[in-house]
């Protein structure tokens, strides 16, 4: 169902300490808002995440999952690991997976699949890279990521999918996209979930945008029509910036 969804990305940022801290002032400061808050910690906090949360409208989501549903895969994280500790939300296919860890859009559908089978909600992110844009070939690269990381999925499990568009460039940089380009481009993905799955999918899909959102950028961004809130990196650390940017929708 689509709804204002801001959730933070922490990376790999924080100790234990850091984190148990930040969870708590969010806890204690949050504004009072309809928007669906999701908190995406690094795996070793997150079973104490979802207890400093519990009784509260908060989620906690993983930042990545394995494709498999066990074994040895030294090092990894499976599915049920995260459902059985309360953590039913994970972020698939961000670009520093896809960069870093040779994430391909054929493995990105396998966790997807993995995901789904375990009834979790997938935040699926992608994105172009800066040169993709200057060659005006970004609706292309968006397209492919979504039609081979995404679209093989059922209809009826687009209930449990979250888009996240994160231009690369954007990621980190301070180099927001305009409020202009990130409706452009959710507009795109919108038609485009419309052309493959139907209008009743299209307009009940949440599409965040994630790149640089600040607080003194995010209510611009998130007034376009298809924007529905954010995926946040470098603000979520820092409580007040984060409930700045949740003030935004
Ligand atoms: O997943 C969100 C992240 O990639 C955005 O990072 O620091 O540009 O907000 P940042």
């Amino acid at each position: 169902m689509r709804k204002n969804i801001v959730a933070g990305n922490w990376k790999m940022n924080k100790d234990y300490s850091q984190a148990i801290e930040l969870i708590n002032q969010i806890k204690a400061g949050k504004p009072n808002t309809t928007t669906e808050v999701i908190l995406a910690t690094p795996f070793p906090y997150l079973a104490k995440a979802v207890e400093l949360v519990a009784g509260t409208d908060i989620k906690i989501a993983a930042q990545n999952m394995h494709q498999a549903e066990g074994g040895a895969f030294t090092g990894e994280v499976a599915a049920n690991m995260l459902t059985s500790i309360g953590v039913n939300t994970v972020i698939l296919g961000h670009s520093e997976r896809r960069a870093y860890f040779h994430e391909t859009d054929a493995l990105l559908a396998n966790k997807v699949d993995t995901a789904l089978k375990h009834e979790m909600t997938v935040i699926f992110c992608f994105g172009e890279e800066l040169k993709d844009r200057q060659d005006n070939n970004h609706f292309n690269i968006v397209e492919y990521q979504l039609r081979d990381g995404l679209f093989h999925i059922e209809k009826e499990n687009w209930k449990n999918i979250v888009l996240a568009y994160e231009p690369v460039w954007a990621i980190g940089t301070g180099e927001t996209a305009s409020p202009e380009q990130a409706q452009e481009m959710h507009a795109f993905i919108r038609n485009l979930v419309d052309k493959v799955f139907g209008n009743e999918v299209a307009e009940n899909v949440t599409i965040l945008y994630g790149g640089s959102v600040k607080p003194d950028n995010a209510k611009e961004i998130f007034s376009k029509p298809d924007v529905d809130g954010g995926l946040i990196g470098g603000a979520s650390l820092q409580a007040n910036d984060f409930f700045g940017i949740i003030n935004g929708i």
